[in-house]
């Protein structure tokens, strides 16, 4: 408490205002969202007591803000940023996700999956511009008791060999560079070519940067690749493979790695299996299951 008040007279009054902020949401006609505003006044009026901000703090976090939203484009979302490096998307998602387990694990959405991706057959090679790695990614899309999915839909969005995302970059990558819309077979199967991924810095030149180098941290992200699954009658998953053996796994900066996405992308040496996949044979081949889970009726 600052020098000069009485204590108990601004802790009560500060109590008041909760209560009058939280007592005029009561004509909020949707009961969830009024439960959701008055649990946001009480934590962040919690905050306010307990760190006790001064006016110039109070603007400049208000000035962040500002920024944060004016950051943001059609192709930039720096409000996403802000929650995944504060760790709340992780933290949303986690609640959010199947919790009698057996489903694949589900992790952030990032800010990248902006913009549409484009539909093309199994075994197309999404990597537009050629140059890294080649890479198989292969495997089936399966109900949580092993029925294949025929007919599920994989987006799928990466970023280049140099860890850049097509939209980061419009002059440089075609769009839909390290993008793909695949639908899995009669079997449930999908495969398609890529580059390996590597890992990346996500992007520091706005406000969620400045917060990164404020606080010491650092930006990177493991290597990996987004996919979100979805078949009918079945909960979608948002999801990554991080390639195994990358760099920050153990370090990455929206707290997104769980250990059972992190998959082999295993050096192959087949030369019949590299003519299938139109594939130059040695080739590295991620293959993993997408297990999701039935919709409760
Ligand atoms: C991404 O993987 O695309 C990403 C996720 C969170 C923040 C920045 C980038
Ligand atoms: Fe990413």
């Amino acid at each position: 408490m600052r020098d000069g008040k009485d204590p108990d007279m601004t802790t009560e009054f500060t109590t008041r205002i909760t209560d009058a902020v939280v007592d005029s949401l009561d004509g909020t006609a949707d009961p969830r969202l009024r439960e959701l505003l008055a649990s946001l006044t009480r934590h962040l009026h919690a905050f306010v007591r307990e760190t006790e901000p001064t006016m110039a703090e109070w603007e400049k976090a208000v000035d962040f803000l500002t920024t944060t939203g004016q950051t943001c484009t059609d192709t930039r979302q720096e409000f996403v940023l802000l929650s995944d490096v504060l760790g709340v998307s992780m933290l949303v998602e986690t609640i959010n996700s199947d919790r009698d387990g057996g489903a694949t694990e589900s992790t952030v959405l990032g800010p990248f999956h902006m913009t549409e991706s484009p539909a093309r057959v199994l075994g197309a090679d999404i990597d537009l511009a050629g140059g890294g790695e080649p890479c198989v990614v292969s495997g089936r899309v399966l109900s949580r008791d092993g029925t294949p999915l025929p007919g599920a839909v994989l987006d799928v969005w990466q970023a280049n060999a140099e860890g850049f995302y097509d939209v980061q970059q419009p002059d440089v990558q075609p769009p839909g560079n390290g993008r793909g819309l695949f639908t899995a077979d009669a079997e449930g199967r999908f495969w398609f070519r890529t580059c390996v991924p590597s890992p990346y810095p996500i992007p520091t030149d706005g406000p969620v940067g400045d917060l990164l180098r404020a606080t010491g941290r650092e930006p990177y992200r493991p290597a990996h690749i987004h996919f979100i699954a979805s078949a009918p009658g079945h909960v979608p998953v948002t999801t990554h493979i991080f390639v195994a053996g990358s760099d920050h796994l153990d370090s990455d900066a929206v707290f997104a790695v769980k250990e059972s996405l992190v998959q082999d992308f295993a050096d192959t040496d087949d030369p019949a299996l590299a003519r299938e996949f139109g594939i130059p044979n040695p080739f590295r081949h991620a293959r993993f299951d997408l297990v999701l889970t039935p919709e409760r009726t």
